[in-house]
C-alpha cells in the first residue's frame, strides 16, 4: 500500500509564492489544524499519535522532558496545541517538568498564535519571520527538538538539505512529519481533505461572504487546496531521498553518516486517521555525550 508510485517532482505550491493571498493561505493552514485533531481512530487524532512517537523517538519521558520543541514551520499552530497538553499531562503524571513549544514560520500567523498562546502557557512565539533553512538555537540551556510538520516537502534539495545540516549543526534532535505522498493512501486522503472546504467554509467562514463566493460560488478555494494538495504528495521524499540530502556531500552510507556524527535517524509510518490517512515520520537524535 505504501508503495511510491512515481518519482519525486518539485512542482511549485501556490502558498509557497510571494503573491499567494493570505486569505488562502490563512484557509488551507486552518484545514490542517483541523486534519490534526479530526479522529477517526481508536488510537486518537493524528496529533495524538504523533506525540507518541516523538516520545518513542526521544528515549521514553524523562529523555522528553530535557528538550525544548521549535515548531519550524508552525502555520496556524498545526499538531502543537494538541500535542503540549498531552505530553505536559504525561510529564507532569511522571513527576517531570513540564517541556515547552515555540512557535516559528517565515510567515508568522501572529493571529492564530495568539490564541493559542492565550490558552498555554508552556506555548510562545517568535514574532519576527524565521527562515528555517537559516535556524539558530532557541532553547538557551535546554536541549532543542525541532518539529518539521507537514512543511519539509516544500524545500527543494538545496534549501532542505539546509534545514537537516542547521538542525544537525544547532538543534539535539528533528521530527519531520508529513501526510502527503506518492502513494496510494496518501492521495486518496488528500482527495478527501481538497473536499473539505465544501463542509468546513460554512462552519469557519460564515460570516465571510469572500470564503463563501469562493468556496461556492466560484469554488477558487477547493481549486487551490486541489492544486497545492497534489503537487504536495508530488514532493514528499522517502527515507532514502531524505537521509541522501545529509549524506550526499560526505559520499557517505546513512550508518557511516550515522557513526560519524553521533546522531541516529530513523523513519516510520502508520495509519493515524483511517481509512487512508498516514503519518510518515522521520527523526534525527543525537546521541547521549558518553
Ligand atoms: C503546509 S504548512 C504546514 C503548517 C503546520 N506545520 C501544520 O502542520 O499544519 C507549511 C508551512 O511552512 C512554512 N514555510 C515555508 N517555507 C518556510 C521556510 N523557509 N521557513 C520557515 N517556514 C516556512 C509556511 O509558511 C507554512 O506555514
Amino acid at each position: 500500500m505504501n508503495r511510491v508510485l512515481f518519482p519525486r517532482l518539485h512542482l511549485a505550491e501556490i502558498e509557497d509564492q510571494s503573491w499567494c493571498p493570505d486569505f488562502l493561505r490563512t484557509h488551507t493552514h486552518r484545514a490542517l489544524a483541523r486534519a490534526w485533531k479530526t479522529t477517526t481512530s481508536k488510537n486518537g487524532s493524528p496529533a495524538f499519535q504523533a506525540s507518541k512517537i516523538l516520545v518513542r523517538e526521544l528515549g521514553g519521558l524523562s529523555k522528553t522532558a530535557e528538550y525544548t520543541f521549535i515548531d519550524s514551520c508552525a502555520g496556524a499552530g498545526g499538531p502543537t496545541p494538541i500535542i503540549e497538553p498531552r505530553l505536559n499531562e504525561q510529564l507532569r503524571a511522571a513527576g517531570l517538568g513540564s517541556v515547552r513549544f515555540k512557535l516559528t514560520d517565515l510567515w508568522p500567523d501572529l493571529k492564530a498564535w495568539r490564541e493559542i498562546t492565550s490558552k498555554s502557557e508552556n506555548i510562545s512565539y517568535i514574532e519576527e519571520p524565521i527562515d528555517a533553512t537559516k535556524a539558530k538555537r532557541l532553547s538557551g540551556d535546554k536541549k532543542e527538538c525541532r518539529l518539521y510538520n507537514l512543511c519539509f516537502h516544500h524545500f527543494d534539495d538545496p534549501a532542505a538539505a539546509q534545514v537537516l545540516e542547521s538542525a544537525v549543526e544547532s538543534s539535539d534532535a528533528f521530527f519531520i512529519f508529513e501526510i502527503t505522498h506518492r502513494t496510494l493512501p496518501a492521495l486518496l486522503n488528500t482527495t478527501f481533505i481538497i473536499l473539505s472546504p465544501f463542509i468546513t467554509t460554512i462552519y469557519d467562514w460564515w460570516w465571510s461572504p469572500f470564503h463563501l463566493i469562493f468556496t461556492y460560488l466560484i469554488p477558487l478555494i477547493p481549486l487551490f487546496y486541489a492544486v497545492d494538495g497534489y503537487v504536495s504528495c508530488a514532493r514528499v521524499r522517502t527515507p532514502e531521498e531524505t537521509w541522501k540530502l545529509l549524506t550526499r556531500s560526505s559520499g557517505l552510507s546513512k550508518e557511516e553518516w550515522e557513526q560519524k556524527n553521533g546522531w541516529k535517524l530513523r523513519s516510520g509510518s502508520q495509519v493515524v486517521l483511517p481509512p487512508f490517512g498516514t503519518l510518515y515520520w522521520y527523526s534525527g537524535v543525537k546521541n547521549e555525550a558518553k
